[in-house]
């Protein structure tokens, strides 16, 4: 009874959520008890699950803004990889979405909240692998146990994990096939084991959005075959809407997704899957040229 009438009530936002905002209201009154679930189905429905109008941002000391005038909208489920020269602004691209620096200028809604004041809630749907994580040898932390923090955003810093947590972490150590690292400690292991349980930590997480900057860069060949196939698989078996950072064009070019090109802090090609060889032909002429 319930699901068919939240499908019901999807197919109708769908339509209404193109004409007014009006409907959403309407609609809205109209779940009775299924309101609040619905009302939160609704907003993933009615808004992109990440848009970035003008958006500028400046890190604190500096006059130039590393990214500027960003209008980046994204679907629930779409893969985008970023592709662009050292300092393009990619880092600074993600870590914006994800509310971790102020915006000088513009506007971001992800899942249809507003970054700058929901930030909290917002990184609880995202699933971030940074490019430069800093791992002190001595760290005590094995890598289960980084990987459970993955669920940490959920459960609260102060609430212990349950059952059903570690279960997940578990889980995902299997699926990255890291369970010989899951009781080393973090700092123990090498780069390439590291992105690994940092891959898995994202995932475990259970988020609506993957955030991933050059998270295959020290992988070996066997590993940066197996991960991205890993990654799209689970992207297309949940719906997680995906931005990739990579230099790696093989990917892009194997995978055929959309594919943005930064330069110099701006979006210069934002191509559809189909001429995503175009991107990245534009992208290698943007590197040889050492624009940046
Ligand atoms: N913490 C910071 N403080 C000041 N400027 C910064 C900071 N981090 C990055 N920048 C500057 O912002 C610009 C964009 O950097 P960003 O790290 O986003 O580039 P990127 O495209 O990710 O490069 P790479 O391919 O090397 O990772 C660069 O000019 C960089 O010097
Ligand atoms: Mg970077």
């Amino acid at each position: 009874m319930v699901v068919s009438s939240v499908l019901l009530v999807e197919q109708n936002l769908l339509i209404a959520f193109s004409i007014t905002k009006t409907h959403k209201s309407n609609i809205r009154i109209g779940l009775g008890t299924g309101q609040r679930y619905c009302r939160q189905r609704a907003i993933v429905l009615m808004e992109s699950i990440i848009k970035l109008e003008d958006v500028s941002t400046v890190y604190e000391g500096e006059r130039r803004p590393a990214i500027r005038d960003i209008n980046l909208t994204l679907e629930r489920n779409e893969l985008v990889y970023v592709v662009g020269p050292n300092a393009a602004g990619k880092t600074t691209l993600l870590e914006t979405i994800n509310g971790l620096l102020p915006l000088f200028r513009g506007k971001i809604s992800v899942l249809g909240l507003d970054v700058q004041t929901q930030g909290r809630l917002v990184r609880c749907e995202i699933g971030y692998v940074p490019q430069d994580f800093m791992v002190e040898p001595g760290e005590p932390y094995t890598a289960l146990d980084v990987v459970l923090m993955g669920r940490y955003g959920r459960i609260g810093t102060l609430n212990r994990p349950e059952e059903k947590d570690r279960e997940k972490a578990v889980e995902t150590v299997r699926l990255l096939g890291i369970e010989e690292l899951a009781d080393r400690p973090m700092g123990k292991l090498s780069g390439g084991q590291q992105q690994k349980v940092m891959l898995a930590r994202a995932i475990a997480k259970n988020p609506k959005i993957l955030l991933l900057d050059e998270p295959f860069s020290n992988l070996d060949p066997e590993s940066k075959e197996r991960i991205p196939s890993l990654i799209t698989r689970l992207h297309e078996a949940h719906e997680l809407t995906t931005i990739i950072v990579t230099h790696d064009i093989h990917n892009i070019l194997k995978e055929c997704r959309r594919a943005i090109v930064m330069v110099n802090g701006r979006i210069l090609v934002d191509e559809s899957p189909e001429n995503v060889c175009a991107a990245v032909n534009k992208s290698a002429t943007f590197s040889s040229e050492g624009i940046a």
